[in-house]
């Protein structure tokens, strides 16, 4: 039998994501140290969209020292291997964990168990789930609950500008599998069946230039987009 998965969580077997995830997404590790470094280290109160298996959590919590997470995820699965990682690590105390659908969030619901006055806000190839209505809904929302001058960073795929570059994109992606010592074929077949679940679906990719757009049409004063590799991008800014 099958396991079906929610989106976002890639492997059907969520003990596979850590390595898997590894091989199948270009500098995964740089990316997500890039965005560890846009948030200020004095940070106290941070939320997180899309936790998984808490490995941006983790590089988080070492990088702000006085840093309180709220983690959201809506899978079980993923906060549980998430938990269980940090449990080994002197951080459990410093996060929540909170078992959500962050489209929910953005449509007013959970507003009392996650919060408000967030210093900053980052989520991680998570919200590319989501509708392009409610990726607005949802970078208001975020807005909304950040403190003033607070910032929100998201690394996720975006919707590349012309199909050549999508091309050259594929091919390194490809080439980026082999030099970790696997293959395209070998990590798709590790991949689990998805299902929608709740607000998120298969891939919705966004340009950067919409992604800008919509943070500043969602209240962001200063928009930018420090890192960007082909198809994968950080962008965000502040309110
Ligand atoms: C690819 S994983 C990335 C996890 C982690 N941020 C990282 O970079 O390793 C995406 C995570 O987002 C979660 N997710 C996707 N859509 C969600 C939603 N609407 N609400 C809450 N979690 C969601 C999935 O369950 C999954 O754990």
């Amino acid at each position: 039998m099958t396991t079906t998965i929610y989106p976002g969580e890639v492997f059907a077997d969520t003990q596979l994501f850590d390595t898997g995830i590894r091989q199948l997404i270009p500098h995964y590790d740089l990316m997500l140290d890039t965005l560890v470094a846009c948030v200020p280290s004095n940070a106290r109160h941070v939320l997180e969209l899309g936790c998984g298996t808490g490995e941006l959590s983790l590089k988080l919590l070492k990088h702000c020292p006085d840093a309180q997470i709220m983690a959201v995820d809506y899978s079980p699965r993923m906060i549980k291997m998430s938990k269980s990682k940090l449990e080994k690590t002197q951080f459990l105390e410093r996060i929540t964990f909170i078992e959500a659908d962050f489209g929910a969030w953005a449509n007013g619901e959970m507003k009392k168990e996650i919060g408000t006055n967030f210093d900053a806000c980052v989520s991680s190839l998570a919200i590319h789930h989501l509708t392009d209505e409610m990726k607005y809904k949802l970078s208001t929302c975020i807005g909304k609950n950040l403190v003033e001058g607070g910032c929100f960073w998201n690394a996720d795929p975006i919707l590349q500008e012309s199909s050549q570059l999508q091309e050259i994109y594929l091919k390194l992606r490809e080439q980026w599998t082999i030099n970790q010592g696997s293959t395209i074929d070998n990590i798709r077949s590790k991949i689990g069946n998805s299902q929608p679940q709740g607000h998120s679906g298969q891939d919705r990719l966004t340009t950067i230039e919409t992604h800008l757009t919509m943070l500043s049409s969602a209240g962001f004063k200063t928009v930018a987009n420090p890192w960007r590799f082909f198809g994968l991008a950080i962008f965000g800014g502040w309110v």
